[in-house]
C-alpha cells in the first residue's frame, strides 16, 4: 500500500489547525510544488533599468530549468531557454552580465544574436539538411509589469497584471521611485528550510515584538498599532504606518535623510515574489524565496536605489542592517522552525486569528497556506 495522501482541512482558520507539518518536508508534496505551482508561476527576474544596454542579461533558475533574459538591440527585453540547441550545452552561466553582440556556446562556439537567431555554427556548411534559421533559442514567455521582468514557463498562465490586478497602483503610492531605480546589490543566501517556512514568517506580525531584538527596533520604526496585513486573492500587502516620533532608523540619525517613505510597505505577488520598503529609505528592496530542495531554499535580496545620484546613509545602513541583522535573526527562527517540524510532539498547530489585533493576527499567513493547497490539490 502506498503512502495515504496528506489532505489538509482550511476550512476554518479560526478553530482550525494549521497546514499539517508534512507539507513543509514531504518529498511528494514538494515535488507537486515544483509541478503546479513553480512550472506554473511567474518569477521575479530583475527590474527593467537592469535591461538599459543591448546585451544586458539576466540568468534565472527555476529548479533544473533555466532562462536568461536578454536586453536587444531593438530596445526590447527578450528570454529565452538558456540552453545551446546543438547538444544541450547550458549557455550562460552567470547570473548576471553583458555580452557584445552574441550569446556564445562556449562548448562548440555556436553564437546567437541577442534576437535568438543562430548567426554562427562553425563548420555546418556542407551539414546536410542544415539551415540556422530552423535552430534559433527557444523564447520563453515575458511580461513588465509595474516596471518589473517576469517570466513564465507556462504559456497558459494568466498574466501578471491579471492576477495581480490592483498592485501596481498600490505599489505606486508608496514607491515613486518604482521607474527610476536600479539594482545597487544582491545577495542570495542558502536557508535549510522550507520556502512556505520563509514566507510564513514575512507575513504575520505577530512574532515582531515577541521575538527577537531587531525585530523590536523595526517595530519601533512604526506605529505598530496601525500595521494592516491584507489578503488580496493572489497578491497580498502588509503595510505599517510611520511612526513620526522617530529621530534615527538602522543606528544613522534621520536628521537631514531624504526618503520615498516613511511607511513600511510590502506587497507579495503569488507565490513568492515580496517587494518592500523600508522606512525613511529611498530604496525598494525585494525578496524572493526560491525553493532548492523540500528543506532548503534560497533566500535571495534585492536592493534597488534610484540611478544616477548617490545611495543616501540611511538607505545604505538599511542595506547593511537587513543583511547582517534582522535577516538573520529571521533565519534563525525559520532553522529552528524547520526542525520543529520533524518532531513527533506537534503534527499541526492553530493560527492566532483575532479581529481586535489585526496587527498581529495570522490571517495571512492562512491565506497563504490555503494558496498553496489549493495549489496542488484544487
Ligand atoms: S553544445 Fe553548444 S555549440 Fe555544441
Ligand atoms: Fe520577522
Amino acid at each position: 500500500m502506498g503512502k495515504p495522501e496528506l489532505t489538509w482541512d482550511h476550512s476554518d482558520p479560526v478553530h482550525g489547525r494549521t497546514m499539517p507539518a508534512p507539507f513543509f518536508y514531504d518529498e511528494g508534496i514538494f515535488a507537486e510544488e515544483r509541478e503546479r505551482i513553480f512550472l506554473r508561476c511567474w518569477h521575479l527576474v530583475g527590474h527593467v533599468n537592469e535591461f538599459r544596454e543591448p546585451g544586458s542579461y539576466v540568468v534565472q533558475d527555476i529548479f533544473e530549468q533555466s532562462v536568461v533574459v536578454t536586453a536587444g538591440h531593438d530596445g526590447g527585453i527578450h528570454a529565452w531557454h538558456n540552453v545551446c540547441r546543438h547538444r544541450g550545452n547550458r549557455l550562460m552561466t552567470e547570473r548576471r552580465g553583458k555580452v557584445g553582440a552574441v550569446l556564445r556556446c562556449q562548448y562548440h562556439s555556436w553564437c546567437y544574436n541577442l534576437d535568438g537567431g543562430l548567426r554562427a555554427a562553425p563548420r555546418t556548411e556542407h551539414l546536410a539538411d542544415f539551415s540556422k534559421a530552423d535552430w534559433s533559442l527557444r523564447p520563453v514567455r515575458l511580461e513588465i509589469f509595474a516596471g518589473w521582468v517576469f517570466v513564465t514557463l507556462d504559456d497558459g498562465a494568466p498574466p501578471v497584471r491579471e492576477i495581480a490586478a490592483g498592485a501596481e497602483e498600490e505599489m505606486r503610492r508608496f514607491l515613486p521611485d518604482l521607474d527610476t531605480v536600479e539594482l545597487v546589490e544582491e545577495t542570495d543566501v542558502v536557508v535549510e528550510a522550507n520556502w512556505k517556512v520563509i514566507q510564513e514568517n514575512s507575513i504575520e506580525g505577530y512574532h515582531f515584538d515577541l521575538s527577537g531584538p531587531v525585530h523590536k527596533e523595526l517595530a519601533a520604526l512604526i506605529d505598530f498599532e496601525g500595521y494592516r496585513l491584507t489578503p488580496r486573492g493572489l497578491w497580498w500587502t502588509y503595510i505599517g504606518p510611520p511612526n513620526k516620533g522617530a529621530t534615527e532608523a538602522y543606528g544613522v540619525p534621520l536628521e537631514g535623510a531624504t526618503w520615498q517613505t516613511d511607511w513600511f510597505f510590502n506587497i507579495g505577488i503569488w507565490p513568492n515574489t515580496t517587494f518592500y520598503s523600508f522606512p525613511y529609505t529611498d530604496m525598494i528592496g525585494t525578496f524572493i524565496m526560491i525553493p532548492i530542495a523540500p528543506e532548503r531554499s534560497i533566500l535571495r535580496f534585492g536592493y534597488y536605489a534610484p540611478r544616477g545620484r548617490p545611495v543616501p546613509e540611511v538607505t545604505r545602513a538599511a542595506i547593511r542592517w537587513m543583511n547582517t541583522q534582522l535577516g538573520p535573526e529571521d533565519i534563525e527562527l525559520n532553522i529552528t522552525n524547520q526542525k520543529g517540524l520533524h518532531s513527533m510532539g506537534f503534527g499541526s498547530g492553530r493560527y492566532l486569528i483575532d479581529p481586535a489585533r489585526p496587527n498581529q493576527s495570522e490571517h495571512l499567513v492562512h491565506h497563504f497556506h490555503k494558496l498553496c493547497y489549493e495549489a496542488i490539490r484544487g
